[in-house]
């Protein structure tokens, strides 16, 4: 679809400090600036760790980079005793446009509910960051054929209560968690009968105007060599990547994915 602009996002979860962190985002900028990179046809992101976004937004806004970041969580809450927790105010203020929620990470490591990551959808929308809500199964939800259905129940309750102007701006990542950091990469054609899963939900939920509008990712061991035919299928808007985005040359080969 010619309206919705690809999202490629690199997912940097728990590594580069902010100096690292620095390092990696300039050569990104340098690769893809080399390769005349048209970012009018292809939208390009970083979800760097919390301590780096401060030195990502003066390098971004100092060098008009056109990479977009966000932060890779945020709390439910809008500001108070929440030691630790991270507003989304906070990430408003540092030049955010993104958010990650509902990693499968948060949901394991963190026991983070669907209930909680509604809570967090509605802050994100509150202070104008714009929440790219993880969904998936685990491997033995697909051995036993009931991802489609686990997943859309993730969606419903993460998304409950949104206006439709609020969800036709949503982002939404599909990552089953078994492709997640195994290079077990699902076929093309398991992120695209997910991807339309999910439009036609979001259409149910709101109408056919919003879902057309919402870009859908796919999320899981990709790379520069499986990035081209993931991003061909029809509702696949866009991937987010983890282990490739550390590497700027592999990650930027992504972002050209159309070259
Ligand atoms: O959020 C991205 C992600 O979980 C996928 O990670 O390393 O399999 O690309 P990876």
């Amino acid at each position: 679809n010619f309206d919705r602009t690809p999202l490629i996002a690199g997912n940097w979860k728990m590594n580069m400090d902010h100096v690292q962190g620095i390092t990696l985002l300039q050569k990104l900028a340098w690769t893809l600036s080399d390769a005349k990179h048209d970012y009018s046809r292809v939208e390009a992101a970083v979800f760097p760790p919390f301590t780096d976004l401060r030195g990502v937004q003066t390098l971004v806004q100092g060098d008009e980079l056109d990479i977009a970041y966000g932060g890779q969580d945020l709390s439910q809450f809008d500001s108070g005793a929440y030691t630790g927790d991270i507003s989304g105010q906070f990430l408003n203020k540092l030049g955010c446009k993104y958010v990650l929620v509902g990693h499968s990470e948060r949901r394991t490591i963190h026991a983070e509910s669907d209930e909680v990551l509604n809570a967090k959808v509605k802050a994100a929308y509150r202070h104008n960051v714009i929440p790219v809500l993880c969904v998936g199964e685990g491997l033995e939800i697909r051995q036993a054929g009931t991802h489609v259905q686990h997943t859309l129940d993730q969606l419903r309750a993460d998304v409950e209560g949104l206006t439709a102007e609020q969800a036709a701006e949503l982002v939404v990542a599909y990552e089953p968690v078994w492709a997640i950091g195994t290079g077990e990469v699902a076929g093309p054609e398991d992120a695209q009968e997910m991807c339309a899963a999910i439009r036609a939900e979001l259409t149910e939920l709101f109408d056919a105007d919003v879902a057309a509008k919402v870009r859908l990712l796919y999320g899981g061991s990709v790379k520069a060599s499986n990035a081209a035919a993931i991003l061909k299928e029809r509702d696949v808007d866009g991937v987010l990547v983890g282990g490739a985005s550390l590497d700027p040359a592999e990650f930027a080969n992504i972002v050209r994915f159309e070259s």
